[in-house]
C-alpha cells in the first residue's frame, strides 16, 4: 500500500487528479470506478480543468459509479447520477453513454444488483476504482456488519451514514434510506484502487482502516488485502496514523 500524504484538500484533490490523468493517459480506453461525497468534488474539479487545457481526453473512457440511492431517478438533484452529471461528466468530452451507474428506480432490486455485475464483467472489470471513506469505515455504501458483502447488493443505511449525508438534502426533504452498492468483491477486483481521505474528523476511521485489523467491521480495511492500493490523504486525516 502507498500512502502519500497531502498538505490540504486542494493538494489532495490535485494529486489525485494526477493520478486519475496517469490513467486515463496510459490507458485511453480504461474503466474508471468513481465515487461521489464531497471529497472528489475537488479531483473532478482539477480534472476538468486538465481536459479545457487538452491535457486530457475523456472519449474512450468508460465510468462505472460505485453506488447510488435506491429511489431517486438520475434526473433528481440528489441522486449520485445527477451528482456525476453536475460535477464530471457534463464538464469533459465523456460519451454518457459509457456511464453507468445502478438505477435507483429499477423495480427489482435483485435483478437490479446481478444486472450492474454483470455489466461491470462485460467491461472486462474496473481498471481504477476512486474510494472516499465514510466516517464508520464505510467504502461505497458497504456499512459495517457481521460479514462482507461480495457482490453489488442493496443496504439499508445505518443511521451514522443517512445523518453524515444529510448536509446534501434539504430540511424536511426525504432523504432514502437505501442504496445500491457495490459489494466487496467488486470493490477489491478494480486492478488498481485510489483512496482518498480529507480531514481530521476521518483520522480514526482511516487509522482502523490501514492499521486495524481486518474486519467487516471496518469495511475499508479489507483493501489492506489488495496488491495496488494508494491512500491519498491530508495531514488531518493522516494524525492518527503515528507518520
Ligand atoms: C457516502 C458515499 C461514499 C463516500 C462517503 C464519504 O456515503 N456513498 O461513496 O465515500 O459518503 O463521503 P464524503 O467524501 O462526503 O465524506
Amino acid at each position: 500500500m502507498n500512502i502519500i500524504s497531502a498538505k490540504n484538500y486542494s493538494d489532495l484533490s490535485r494529486r489525485a487528479a494526477g493520478f486519475i490523468a496517469a490513467q486515463v493517459t496510459l490507458k485511453p480506453d480504461c474503466v474508471l470506478g468513481l465515487a461521489t461525497g464531497s471529497t472528489p468534488i475537488g479531483i473532478y474539479r482539477d480534472l476538468i480543468e486538465r481536459y479545457r487545457r487538452d491535457e486530457l481526453d475523456f472519449s474512450r473512457v468508460r465510468a462505472v459509479n460505485l453506488d447510488e440511492y435506491r429511489g431517486l431517478a438520475p434526473t433528481h438533484p440528489r441522486s449520485y447520477a445527477f451528482y456525476m452529471r453536475e460535477h464530471l461528466f457534463e464538464h469533459v468530452n465523456i460519451d454518457e453513454d459509457d456511464c453507468f451507474l445502478p438505477d435507483g428506480l429499477a423495480e427489482d432490486a435483485e435483478v437490479e444488483c446481478a444486472r450492474y455485475d454483470e455489466l461491470i464483467e462485460e467491461l472486462s472489470g474496473i481498471d481504477l476504482q476512486l474510494l472516499g471513506l465514510g466516517h464508520n469505515g464505510h467504502i461505497g455504501f458497504n456499512e459495517p456488519g457481521d460479514a462482507f458483502i461480495p457482490d453489488t447488493h442493496l443496504v439499508t443505511l445505518s443511521e451514522s451514514t443517512i445523518e453524515a449525508n444529510s448536509r446534501f438534502f434539504d430540511e424536511g426533504e426525504a432523504q432514502p434510506t437505501s442504496a445500491y452498492t457495490l459489494g466487496i468483491r467488486g470493490i477489491l477486483s478494480a486492478r488498481r484502487i485510489l483512496l482518498v481521505v480529507s480531514g481530521a474528523s476521518k483520522a480514526e476511521a482511516l487509522q482502523s482502516a490501514l492499521c486495524g485489523p481486518v474486519t467487516p467491521r471496518c469495511p475499508a480495511s479489507v483493501l489492506q488485502l489488495h496488491p495496488d492500493v494508494t491512500v491519498i490523504a491530508d495531514e488531518d486525516a493522516l494524525s492518527k496514523m503515528g507518520l
